[in-house]
């Protein structure tokens, strides 16, 4: 459920008339809705209630202040992958034993600034990297806390771009190897293990691949305590996957993946984290584009919009399916029409949907992308030197800017001349 509902024969977002933001801000532009952003925060924190959790938001879905900070506000923690996102978690207040640092690469500076401002823990993803924050932590004089990533070589059955927990995958250390590398760990004087993280892939719309996996989980976690490591944290990463196609397409529940973790790991006493980013922001935003032109091709129109793949990367990256709909609510009864609707970048890949079923739009008429509060503005780029696109929050009947929009000359004073030149 979000917030971006029909009223009067137009969109609104929340109390906020899509089309008002459009006149203030122009298009394209993102706008995010609060209402929507916490309901999902909460879905997940619900969820595990009675088990003893942290709600990691990965903010690489959507990394803006405002957004950190009303989540960070109704008491999330973060999931971040690079010093940019840590940075960004703490400028937005989020104290660091709430910032849980993962990803595959992290470099002896990013561990350093981690270290320095408070991490509640790495997340480890090999033995060199285990090595590097053994070395800095004791450079600092600090005991780092660490899980290590394991590999559990489970299907995700998402795109193959985004599933992650295959053993071909470059992510995490194999299970087969964990007893090894956690008694080396344990053998690192700056490391302190607390317990084991998983991810195993984004936009999962089957509870089985994590079965499996937290299954496999639950079975370390009792082979590594025979060891004598005091597991007592898992982090189970994020993945649940959102319906971009709501005509068709009915995910799991969060409540469900609450239940699914408390049945597969309730019974290990261990504090639970959770690192979802799509389930929470993809919904809770838009991308509003304004149609330019309605080009006749042959056998097909084309609706040419102001928005493109720079702006929205997903379909021309993963084939990604997003609903579109008119800004103004079509008449009941109207006759759908076929487009291909695309952006004015100078590739055949910059198409967002070909023969979509819309009413019959004209150039000026606003369309809005569902499902595009995630992995959405964090992706766009200024390829075509198309400045980045605005961000907009609302908040009831208010909105604010909390990105603006580029001027054309400061895009380009980015770039210095040589001296040469
Ligand atoms: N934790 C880790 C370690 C991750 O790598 C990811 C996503 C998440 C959590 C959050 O997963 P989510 O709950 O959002 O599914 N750009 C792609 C998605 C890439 C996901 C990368 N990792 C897309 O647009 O579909």
């Amino acid at each position: 459920m979000d917030h971006f509902l029909y009223r009067d024969g137009a969109l609104y977002a929340e109390d906020v008339p899509v089309a008002e933001i459009a006149a203030a801000v122009g298009t394209p532009f993102y706008v995010y809705s609060t209402a929507t952003l916490l309901r999902h925060f909460r879905l997940f924190d619900e969820a595990l209630e009675g088990t003893e959790h942290l709600v990691c938001y990965a903010m690489k879905a959507a990394s803006n202040q405002a957004i950190l900070k009303t989540l960070a506000q109704a008491g999330a923690g973060m999931d971040v992958v690079s010093q940019g996102e840590y940075l960004r978690a703490k400028a937005a207040g989020v104290p660091g034993d709430r910032i849980v640092f993962s990803g595959v690469g992290k470099t002896m500076e990013e561990v350093r600034v981690a270290l320095s401002g408070g991490i509640r823990q790495f997340n480890v993803e090999s033995e060199p990297e285990m090595a590097v924050i053994n070395a800095v932590a004791l450079e600092l004089g600090v005991i780092a806390p660490i899980t290590i990533r394991i590999n559990p070589d489970v299907d995700a059955k998402t795109h193959a771009k985004i599933a992650t927990g295959k053993s071909e995958n470059k992510f995490g250390i194999p299970i087969s190897r964990a007893k090894e590398v956690y008694a080396h760990a344990a053998s690192l004087p700056g490391l302190e293990v607390v317990g084991i993280d998983c991810h195993i892939g984004s936009q999962l719309t089957d509870l089985e691949p994590f079965r499996l996996a937290y299954e496999k989980v639950a079975e370390l976690t009792e082979v590594l305590r025979a060891e004598g490591h005091d597991i007592r944290r898992l982090d189970l990463g994020g993945g649940l996957g959102i319906p971009y196609e709501r005509s068709n397409e009915a995910p799991p529940l969060p409540v469900e993946y609450g239940q699914l973790i408390k049945d597969t790991l309730g019974h290990l006493g261990c504090e639970i984290e959770i690192e979802p980013g799509r389930l929470i922001a993809g919904n809770a935003g838009l991308m509003v584009s304004k149609v330019i032109y309605v080009k006749s091709g042959e056998g097909r129109d084309f609706l040419i919009v102001d928005g493109a793949m720079n702006d929205l990367i997903r379909p021309a990256m993963y084939e990604a399916h997003h609903d579109i709909v008119a800004v103004d609510e079509p008449a009941p009864g109207v006759e759908q029409q076929p487009y291909d609707i695309v952006g004015p970048v100078c590739e055949t890949g910059d198409t967002f949907a070909k023969e979509r079923m819309m009413p019959p739009l004209a150039a000026g008429d606003l369309i809005a992308f569902r499902s595009a509060g995630a992995y959405g503005a964090v992706m766009a780029s200024e390829y075509n030197s198309r400045p980045l696109i605005p961000e907009v929050l609302v908040h009831g009947d208010q909105f604010a800017v909390i990105r603006r929009r580029p001027d054309y000359d400061e895009m380009i004073n980015r770039d210095t001349i040589p001296e040469w030149l």
